[in-house]
């Protein structure tokens, strides 16, 4: 069954929440809220924020997440599906998580994954990763919805510098 108009009323959620909070962090723990409670297949939605500091390697450290705690809290750019779709720029999906050796995991249950990176004035500023306990779970409809979610991060991240860290 397709999830497409499930997907058009979680976008009409998603601008109706950017009209309603007042800061990055905020429209962040939204974001993973609405995507887990109405997409049933997202077991583990979550923000990973690109953290970098002079003389230290960039990391990808967890923000807003719901589901359970991940053992991940810290990823280095060069380990993980998160490290892949952040280096490269680009959505990795992954219908078959224990096929791919890039996978750091998170649960035992997880099966399929999207990271999809956000960008802020053209640079990869984080990610918003989703887990599945569903083998390839991500169809065409769920790449343009959580790229959707991405970029409106990305935008409003633009537009507010000082909210970026909180
Ligand atoms: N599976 C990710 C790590 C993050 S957890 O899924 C929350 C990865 O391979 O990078």
């Amino acid at each position: 069954m397709s999830t497409a108009p499930k997907t058009k009323d979680v976008k009409e959620e998603l601008a109706q929440l950017v009209m309603e909070v007042s800061s990055a962090h905020d429209l962040m723990s939204g974001v993973v809220k609405l995507l887990h409670e109405r997409m049933l297949k997202y077991n583990w939605v979550g923000f990973y924020m690109l953290e970098t500091a002079p003389g230290q390697p960039p990391v990808l450290v967890l923000g807003p997440f719901e589901g359970a705690m991940t053992p991940h809290t810290r990823i280095p750019l060069h380990q993980g599906i998160c490290g892949a779709a952040a280096t490269s720029g680009r959505t990795v999906v992954v219908d078959d998580v224990s096929q791919d050796p890039r996978y750091l995991a998170c649960s035992l249950e997880t099966k399929s994954e999207i990271v999809v990176p956000i960008f802020v004035r053209g640079k990869v500023a984080g990610e918003l990763d989703i887990d599945s306990h569903f083998p390839a779970a991500f169809k065409d409809e769920d790449r343009e919805l959580v790229e959707y979610c991405a970029a409106l991060v990305g935008k409003y991240l633009g537009k507010t510098p000082s909210q970026t860290q909180q």
